[in-house]
C-alpha cells in the first residue's frame, strides 16, 4: 500500500488559538472547559475531548475484521470523553476503501467486541461510525459491479483500491428497492454494533459519501421522493436515523455532517447548499439524535484558526449536544467550549499522535506530531506505538 494516501476527509494543518482565547489559554487542569464533564443525555462524558473517527485501514483479511491491534489502539485512547470509532462498512455494498472494517458479519462483531470490552474496562465510552461510500466507491471494490448512487452522475472523486487510487465512474441510479435495502443495512449494522458492545453509533453523513450524495443537488437529480427538492434529498438520512435508532434504548445515535465540504466539481458549499443544511439541522431536532458532530470548514492554511462563526450557524439551529471538529488545538477548543460554541470538540490528528491527549491538555504538555505516511499502512507502526507523555 502506498504511504502517501490522503483520506477524503483529511486535512493537513493544525490550528492555534484564535484571538480572544486568553482566558482559556491560561486555564489549568480541570478548570479548562474541555475537561469539564458533559451531560449528553444518554451519554455521560467525563470530559469534552472527543476522539474523531479516523480510518486507519488495519482490518484483517477479506473478511475485514478488527483485530487485537484495534483493541490496543482504542484502549490507549480510552481517556477520551467519547471515542467515535472509525468509519465502518454497514454492508459489502458500502465498501469503497481498502482494509476498512465492517460490522455486517459475526467475525466482525466478535472483533469489535474485543475493542469495546477493552475500552469499557478502561473506563471509556465508544460509538461506531457507520459508513457507506455510494457513488464514491469503484467497481474494483464491488466485484466489477457499478456502484449505486442517487443518480447516474459521476462525483469525480478518487477511490482508494488495492491497486491505488482510481477515478470514480458514473454510478447506477439506485432503485427504490435498493434504497430500502440500504436503510435496512444501516439498521442491521446498528443492531450489530449494539451486540458488539458499542455505546451507540454515529451516522457518517459527511464528506463525499452516500448520504451526502443524496443531500447534494448536483448529484441527486432524482424526481421521486428521495430527490426533487430539499425535503426529498434529506429523506434518506432521516429514514436512516429512524432505522438506526430502533435497536437502542434512549438516544444513542449521533449524526456527522460536513456542510462546508468542498471536493471535486460536485461538492461545493454555496449559499444554496448551506441553506439546505440549515433546514436539515433544524429538522434533526425532531429526530432521536443524541448529538450533532459538525465538521467545519478547512482552516486557512497551516496554523490557521477554526472559524467559530461557521460552527455558530449550525450550533444555534440544533437544540441537542453539539461537537465541533476541524483544526482545533487545546486553546481553540477551550475557547469554543467556554463561549458556548460547542459542548465538546473532537480531535483526529492529535489523537492519532497523542493517545493520552486528555492528560496532555490537563498538564499543558506539548503535543506530538503524527506521521501521515503511516496513517493507512497496515501494521502496528504508527498505530499503537505513539508514546504517552513522560
Ligand atoms: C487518518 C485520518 C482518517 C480519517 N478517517 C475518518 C473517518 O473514518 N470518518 C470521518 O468521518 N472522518 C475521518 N477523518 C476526518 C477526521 O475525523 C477529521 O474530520 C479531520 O481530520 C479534521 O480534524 P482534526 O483537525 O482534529 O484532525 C479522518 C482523518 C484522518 C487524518
Amino acid at each position: 500500500m502506498t504511504t502517501t494516501t490522503t483520506h477524503p476527509t483529511t486535512t493537513t494543518h493544525t490550528a492555534t488559538a484564535p484571538d480572544g482565547a486568553v482566558a482559556a489559554t491560561t486555564a489549568a487542569g480541570t478548570a479548562q472547559p474541555l475537561l469539564r464533564p458533559a451531560d449528553f443525555g444518554d451519554f455521560q462524558l467525563p470530559n469534552r475531548v472527543v476522539m474523531a473517527p479516523t480510518t486507519r485501514a488495519r482490518a484483517a483479511g477479506p473478511g475485514l475484521v478488527p483485530t487485537d491491534l484495534h483493541a490496543v489502539h482504542y484502549g490507549q485512547r480510552a481517556g477520551a470523553g467519547l471515542i467515535v470509532a472509525e468509519g465502518t462498512w454497514v454492508s459489502e455494498r458500502a465498501i469503497g476503501f481498502v482494509h476498512v472494517p465492517g460490522i455486517y458479519h459475526e467475525a466482525q462483531i466478535a472483533g469489535w467486541r474485543q475493542v469495546t470490552d477493552v475500552v469499557h474496562a478502561l473506563g471509556g465510552r465508544i460509538v461506531l461510525q457507520l459508513w457507506h461510500t455510494g457513488a464514491a466507491s469503484h467497481p474494483a471494490h464491488l466485484g466489477g459491479a457499478l456502484p449505486g448512487g442517487p443518480s447516474a452522475v459521476n462525483p469525480h472523486e478518487r477511490s482508494f483500491t488495492a491497486t491505488g487510487f482510481q477515478d470514480t465512474v458514473t454510478p447506477r441510479e439506485m432503485s427504490r428497492a435498493e434504497i430500502a435495502t440500504t436503510v435496512a443495512d444501516f439498521r442491521t449494522a446498528a443492531e450489530n454494533a449494539r451486540r458488539a458492545g458499542f455505546d451507540g453509533v454515529e451516522i457518517g453523513a459527511l464528506g463525499s459519501f452516500l448520504i451526502a450524495q443524496f443531500l447534494n443537488p448536483r448529484l441527486n437529480l432524482r424526481t421521486d421522493a428521495y430527490g426533487t427538492d430539499r425535503a426529498g434529498r434529506r429523506r434518506l438520512l432521516l429514514e436512516i436515523i429512524d432505522a438506526v435508532a430502533e435497536p437502542w434504548d434512549g438516544r444513542r445515535v449521533g449524526v456527522r455532517l460536513s456542510p462546508y465540504w468542498t471536493s471535486g466539481d460536485t461538492f461545493t458549499a454555496d449559499a444554496e447548499t448551506l441553506a439546505a443544511y440549515d433546514e436539515l439541522v433544524a429538522e434533526l431536532n425532531d429526530r432521536p439524535v443524541a448529538y450533532l458532530h459538525l465538521r467545519g470548514p478547512e482552516t486557512a492554511g497551516a496554523g490557521g484558526t477554526p472559524d467559530f462563526a461557521a460552527f455558530a450557524r449550525y450550533r444555534r439551529r440544533f437544540d441537542g449536544p453539539f461537537i465541533a471538529n476541524l483544526g482545533f488545538d487545546r486553546d481553540s477548543g477551550n475557547a469554543l467550549v467556554e463561549e458556548g460554541g460547542a459542548d465538546a470538540v473532537s480531535y483526529a490528528r492529535h489523537f492519532i499522535a497523542n493517545p493520552d491527549l486528555v492528560t496532555r491538555f490537563a498538564l499543558d504538555r506539548e503535543l506530538a506530531a503524527g506521521d501521515p505516511s503511516t496513517y493507512y499502512t497496515g501494521d502496528a507502526r504508527g498505530y499503537v506505538d505513539y508514546p504517552v507523555s513522560a
